[in-house]
């Protein structure tokens, strides 16, 4: 076993390519949220299935962000976002977000009810439930950033169904 598991030598990278790789992932339904941050920057948003707990104690999670979004600068510079998990009714609210209306930045808010936990970054009042995070660490990764924040504050929206993202459709569960 001694060595079984030490790196010897820089190996070649070796992965399938990308369009297999966005076909498979297509296959695994996930949450839609509305990442938002506010601050010093700006205020931003963008509809995200890339989210997911690291651990509980102390409370983080994390984001996967396209380094060629309006909103990487933004949420570099804030330290602060929010996780807000859509609700099964929300996909117009998940389509502004993502950019498919042609909305962008601030203009993005024009919908929804939003309101502030502690960080100051905008908290979708309808969410399912919203993760008011600050940035603890960022690291780059090919072509995204994944930021990872301390969960300041919960909020539990009302009770109901989720939207999710599965088979390039929105589903609710
Ligand atoms: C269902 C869905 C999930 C998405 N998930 C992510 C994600 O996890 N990370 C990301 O960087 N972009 C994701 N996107 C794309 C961004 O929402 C989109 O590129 C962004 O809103 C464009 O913002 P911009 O106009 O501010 O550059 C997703 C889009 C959709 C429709």
């Amino acid at each position: 076993m001694d060595g079984a598991f030490t790196a010897v030598a820089p190996e070649p990278i070796s992965s399938v390519e990308p369009m297999i790789f966005r076909e498979a992932m297509a296959k695994l339904g996930a949450a839609v949220h509305v990442v938002t941050s506010a601050g010093a920057g700006g205020r931003t948003g963008f509809t995200a299935t890339a989210v997911c707990s690291v651990t509980d104690a102390p409370a983080t999670l994390l984001v996967c962000l396209n380094r060629r979004s309006n909103s990487a600068p933004i949420l570099a510079q804030n330290g602060v976002f929010c996780v807000n998990t859509l609700g099964a009714g929300e996909e117009k609210l998940a389509d502004i977000f993502a950019g498919r209306s042609g909305v962008h930045l601030e203009e993005r808010f024009a919908v929804g009810e939003w309101i502030t936990l502690r960080t100051g970054a905008p908290v979708l009042a309808s969410a399912v439930v919203a993760f008011d995070c600050r940035t603890i660490e960022v690291k780059a990764v090919a072509s995204h950033n994944v930021f990872f924040g301390a969960v300041e504050a919960v909020r539990l929206g009302p009770a109901g169904q989720a939207l999710v993202y599965h088979d390039r459709l929105y589903k609710k569960v």
